[in-house]
């Protein structure tokens, strides 16, 4: 439950009554009405319940930016922004590049990027299999002002970039060989059952989508497909300048090199000093 109820009691508060948080404190002797105070009620409830507060508020930050965030999404994690972190410190390295997220949910990674690369050589896709994640990450690019930046593809991993169109648009950019493609993907990487988290955290998990953090008995389910669409792209554009950028558990580094035996990979670790990024190229 909450690790910090007063401070959480604020925050839904100040959303009950749709101000600040610094406006109740300057107005410590305001009495809210019974409609506020109804309201507040009611996210106290949700909140007690177990919701993760960022649904509650349906929002969350990320990257210093505003996302929105529902059922339908996963809530952006912190150590997420550390690859995000990585890519935007290298603008330099990052020109003449297709940018793919795949597994885009709120699309925090590639609209963070959308907003802290302005290149004009850079082109940035975010693909979903799921429809109702893509409506919240096309929402969230309008909110952050880089919707005309950012294509959006509904589709199985990479397949959306294996159509036709996709062809037209960027395949002869990948073909001419001086340009990079870069793909990031923090995609489910939980083992069904989800063995080793405690009933609170199994709890918290559960108001998540089980499409956005499920992966079979190994966690590895989506990532093996990705291997295999990736080895497929890799004999389509054999001079293809390609990284990747995998995030997954810990236990999971070994296993998932294993599935790119072509590449060379580097280990990143998370704010907490965990494994948690393979760098593919
Ligand atoms: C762990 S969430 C990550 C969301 C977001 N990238 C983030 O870091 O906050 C994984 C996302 O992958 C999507 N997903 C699951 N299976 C997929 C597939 N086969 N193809 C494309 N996306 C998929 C889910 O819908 C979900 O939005």
């Amino acid at each position: 439950m909450a690790d910090r109820p007063g401070w959480e009691a604020e925050i839904l508060l100040a959303e009950a009554l749709k101000k600040p948080q610094a406006w109740l404190l300057a107005h410590n002797d305001y009495r809210p009405t019974k409609k506020e105070l109804a309201i507040f009620d009611r996210l106290v409830a949700r909140r007690a319940k177990g919701e993760p507060l960022a649904y509650v508020l349906g929002e969350q930050e990320f990257y210093g930016l505003p996302f929105k965030v529902n059922k339908n999404v996963l809530i952006p994690r912190p150590e997420t922004e550390l690859i995000t972190q990585r890519i935007t410190n290298h603008k330099q390295q990052i020109a003449n590049s297709v940018i793919v997220d795949v597994g885009t949910g709120s699309g925090a990674i590639i609209i963070s990027l959308a907003k802290n690369l302005k290149n004009k050589d850079i082109k940035l896709f975010a693909i979903d299999i799921s429809k109702e994640a893509l409506t919240v990450a096309q929402q969230n690019a309008k909110l952050n002002k880089v919707e005309k930046q950012i294509t959006f593809l509904r589709g199985n991993l990479l397949e959306p970039l294996f159509t036709k169109k996709w062809k037209l648009e960027i395949g002869n950019c990948l073909e001419a060989g001086n340009w990079k493609l870069e793909i990031l993907a923090n995609l489910p990487y939980l083992k069904t059952g989800l063995p080793g988290l405690t009933k609170a955290q199994k709890h918290a998990l559960s108001f998540e989508p089980r499409q956005a953090l499920l992966a079979g008995t190994d966690g590895l389910k989506y990532y093996r497909q990705l291997a295999e669409q990736v080895k497929k792209l890799r004999a389509a554009y054999p001079r293809l300048n390609l990284t990747l950028y995998l995030e997954a558990d810990p236990d999971q580094m070994a296993p998932l090199k294993k599935l790119f035996p072509t590449f060379k990979a580097k280990v990143i670790k998370d704010f907490c000093g965990r494994n948690r990024f393979l760098i593919l190229n």
